[in-house]
């Protein structure tokens, strides 16, 4: 059966490894990349699917209603799988306008685009919105996200991405939109920008620079490796049920400063360091305002209804990230240049 799917931001982190398993996968399917390439959108991280005959690059900005609708009617697409964001909590902190032209205003429309092409003719359709565990706030010690779980936004980031969960219902609920969302929890895995935790300290061992360890360490992320993630968005995408969300984690929470201490120990190994070496980097710092404390998602709806679990146990997949980052010398050095200091010296002086 052809197709024509748009995913959007798909040369981003999470994007491209949804790009990559659809292009390989579907040979059948035409993939349209729409991305506006921002400071975290890198083509790079395509390279090895860039020239198949299945894929289509777009540049271009969600916000652009315009372009928008043009790119619908030029493709006329049987699915959306939508992940452009802007996706930074502690950028969120500094500019949460953008977050809202980005995640609130360009996904209203990428809606409105798709009700006015699919208008009496939605069969087979589907608009996939990706988003987050944050949309549900903070837990305390116990307790999990469950799908059901009332909204709870903390941060710029998260509460715009709750509302564009909400736009994203209430055009299934009032225009008969077809969609799904699925709420997963911290990924990691390698092409993630080097501004979320893992790939920044990674990078930061790598080059002897301290590991800035926000409040006490205490806060808790349940972690997923990213190419499961795209696994789980293509059992969404194929089976899961109208109208629906679905949790995604990797049932597999840690308190950041255990995470770390785990981390730089494997990182002294692949360097070839003394134990402890990597670990007499970390310092403590100002925490990061409205910081949330816990979060841990229950993903048994997917794994009951869709089949569908993490394939990595996390001691592995988090060896394979740092394989990766160390590998990718060129890809890290390529986008940790200009702007990228800029923001490093704002966020840590
Ligand atoms: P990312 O920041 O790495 O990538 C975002 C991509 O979107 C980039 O390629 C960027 O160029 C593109 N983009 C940004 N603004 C755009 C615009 N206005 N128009 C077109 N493209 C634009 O983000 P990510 O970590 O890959 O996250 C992807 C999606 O998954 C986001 O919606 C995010 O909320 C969600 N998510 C992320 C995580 C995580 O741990 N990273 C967890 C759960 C959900
Ligand atoms: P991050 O990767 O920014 O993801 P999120 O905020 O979406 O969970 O951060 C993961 C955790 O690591 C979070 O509790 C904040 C913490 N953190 C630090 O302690 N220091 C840092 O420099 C960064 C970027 C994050």
């Amino acid at each position: 059966m052809k197709k024509t799917i748009l995913i959007t931001g798909g040369a981003g982190f999470i994007g491209s490894h949804v790009v990559r398993l659809f292009v390989n996968k579907y040979s059948d399917y035409k993939i349209v990349n729409l991305d506006k390439l921002t400071y975290a959108g890198n083509l790079e991280n395509l390279s090895d699917v860039e020239n198949a005959e299945n894929y289509i690059f777009e540049k271009g900005d969600i916000v652009d209603k315009d372009f928008i609708e043009q790119i619908f009617e030029k493709y006329n697409f049987d699915g959306v799988i939508h992940l452009a964001a802007e996706s930074h909590v502690d950028r969120s902190i500094t500019n949460p306008m953008e977050f809202i032209m980005t995640n609130v205003v360009g996904t209203v429309n990428l809606l409105n685009a798709a009700k006015n092409i699919w208008k009496g003719n939605e069969d087979g359709k589907l608009f996939y919105h990706v988003s987050t565990d944050e949309v549900y706030g903070s837990l305390g010690n116990t307790g999990l996200f469950l799908e059901t779980t009332s909204y709870d936004p903390q941060s710029p980031y998260s509460s715009s991405k709750a509302s564009s969960d909400h736009f994203v219902r209430a055009y299934g609920n009032t225009y008969g939109m077809p969609y799904v969302i699925s709420n997963c929890s911290n990924n990691y895995g390698p092409n993630q920008f080097p501004e979320k935790l893992l790939p920044l300290f990674i990078n930061n061992i790598k080059h002897s620079k301290s590991l800035p360890v926000y409040g006490d360490g205490l806060f808790t992320r349940d972690w997923l490796y990213v190419v499961d993630h795209a696994r789980a968005i293509d059992v969404i995408y194929h089976e899961g049920r109208n109208a629906e969300t679905y949790n995604i984690g990797g049932f597999n929470e840690w308190t950041n400063i255990d995470l770390i201490k785990v981390m730089c120990k494997q990182m002294d190994e692949f360097l070839g360091n003394p134990d402890g070496t990597a670990e007499g980097l970390i310092t403590y710092v100002t925490d990061r305002p409205g910081h949330d404390k816990r979060y841990a998602i229950d993903a048994t709806k997917l794994k009951n209804e869709l089949g569908w679990e993490p394939s990595l146990q996390f001691e592995e997949g988090l060896k394979k990230t740092i394989k990766w980052y160390l590998e990718n010398e060129e890809w890290m050095e390529n986008i940790t240049s200009g702007e990228y200091q800029k923001y490093y010296l704002e966020q840590y002086g």
